[in-house]
């Protein structure tokens, strides 16, 4: 039995859409076939009816042509996970078995376990510190880890929050966070340790794949202090597994009012200067979009031109559109609480992403999107 997402699985899963699917929803990665909207778990309360409201919007997202799940241990102190739990659980009763999606999540900020704790500095202490699994000098902004010790606490509670045997892909999230306080050669080393664990994890079979999940970090100019160039990070990965290491996907926001992995030469590769898109492209390097709808900030009210450009029925749709047909993103997540907004955005599913015709029409009026 596998333990994750498979190339085979992942194949039988698309095969499901045939018809249903239009061409370019499905594209391959890494070995495995994933939509072009994945289902995100950040916003909402800490509450049972945000719970239930993400289990039902994760089946639905599936059963409508969605294989491509986003969480992290955070999101809503612990309760996302565990509500994709509940979602793989219902769905394998449904004929959707786990090698068929792609289950995705994230570790490195300090999190409370499902409810805020009354004094939160003892929860940490008691559940943290005095069991040493990670000292004070590791944190770094008050909120952030990434000690080898740590991450495999947190992968061991992910995967009974998300009742799995393997995470496909485990980011590293938001780690650029750690800049604002420590110079580049530590943050570098810290990362090394953590990709030094990560293969471990790899290839005991906990995780499939690695990556980074981002929000300033690929997306400002190169001289920003909290800037991360993605080769110099790929190579200490080379360096620890060789051609065949497991840090294979990044994600950062990208969506109609941030649009800086596609228009920003902010990477260096080989001495020459290049977009995230372009740099990711070049390294192996899959790109995920987050925060596609700018948290529901570009779901309306967007300019003539992009409806001109794109066409269909409705903002949120040209938005997404936006992100998915971009060259370069292999998915853009939505994030998605609701079974009615997973009906609307799926409706995407059965058409195709804008050709680079379309696509370009949106940046020719010479002042870009
Ligand atoms: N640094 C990071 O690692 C990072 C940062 C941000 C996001 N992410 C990932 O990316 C995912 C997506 O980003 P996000 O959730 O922050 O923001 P988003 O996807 O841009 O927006 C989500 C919001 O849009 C609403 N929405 C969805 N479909 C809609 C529709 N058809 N009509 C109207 N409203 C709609 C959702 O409402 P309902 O909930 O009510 O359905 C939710 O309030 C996250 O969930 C997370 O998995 C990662």
């Amino acid at each position: 039995m596998s333990r994750g997402a498979t190339q085979e699985g992942t194949k039988k899963y698309a095969a499901k859409f045939r018809g249903a699917a239009a061409e370019g929803h499905f594209r391959e990665a890494q070995g495995l076939t994933i939509s072009s909207l994945g289902a995100g778990t950040y916003l909402g309360q800490p509450n049972e009816n945000m719970d239930a409201g993400y289990a039902a919007a994760l089946v639905a997202a599936v059963e409508n042509g969605i294989n491509v799940i986003d969480s992290a241990i955070n999101y809503r102190f612990q309760r996302s996970e565990r509500s994709v739990g509940t979602a793989v659980k219902v769905l394998a009763n449904k004929g959707f078995a786990r090698e068929e999606v792609v289950v995705c999540t994230k570790g490195g900020y300090l999190t409370p376990d499902g409810t805020m704790p009354a004094d939160p500095n003892r929860y940490f202490f008691e559940e943290y510190i005095q069991k040493g699994i990670f000292s004070a000098k590791e944190i770094a902004a008050g909120s952030h880890c990434m000690a080898p010790r740590f991450l495999e606490n947190q992968l061991g509670r992910s995967l009974k929050n998300l009742g799995v045997e393997c995470v496909d892909v485990y980011y590293l999230h938001n780690p650029e966070t750690q800049l604002s306080e420590i110079p580049k050669a530590d943050f570098l080393g810290r990362i090394r340790e953590a990709f030094l664990f990560l293969e471990s994890e790899a290839a005991r079979g906990r995780i499939q794949y690695y990556g980074m999940a981002t929000w300033n970090g690929f997306r400002q100019n190169a001289s920003a202090g909290d800037a991360m160039q993605l080769a110099e990070i790929a190579n200490l990965a080379k360096e620890i597994a060789g051609e065949q290491h497991r840090f294979r996907f990044v994600q950062l926001p990208y969506n109609l009012a941030m649009t800086e992995a596609l228009t920003l030469g902010n990477q260096t590769v080989g001495g020459n200067t290049k977009t995230m898109m372009e740099a990711a492209g070049e390294l192996g390097i899959t790109l995920i979009a987050s925060a596609a709808l700018l948290q529901g900030q570009v779901a309306q009210n967007l300019p003539a031109f992009v409806a001109e450009a794109l066409g269909l029925e409705n903002d949120v749709e040209r938005a997404l559109q936006f992100a998915r047909s971009s060259p370069g993103i292999a998915t853009a997540l939505v994030g998605m609480s609701r079974v009615a907004h997973v009906e609307a955005n799926t409706r995407l599913v059965g058409r195709a992403p804008a050709g680079i015709e379309e696509f370009n029409k949106l940046f020719s009026r010479g002042e870009g999107v």
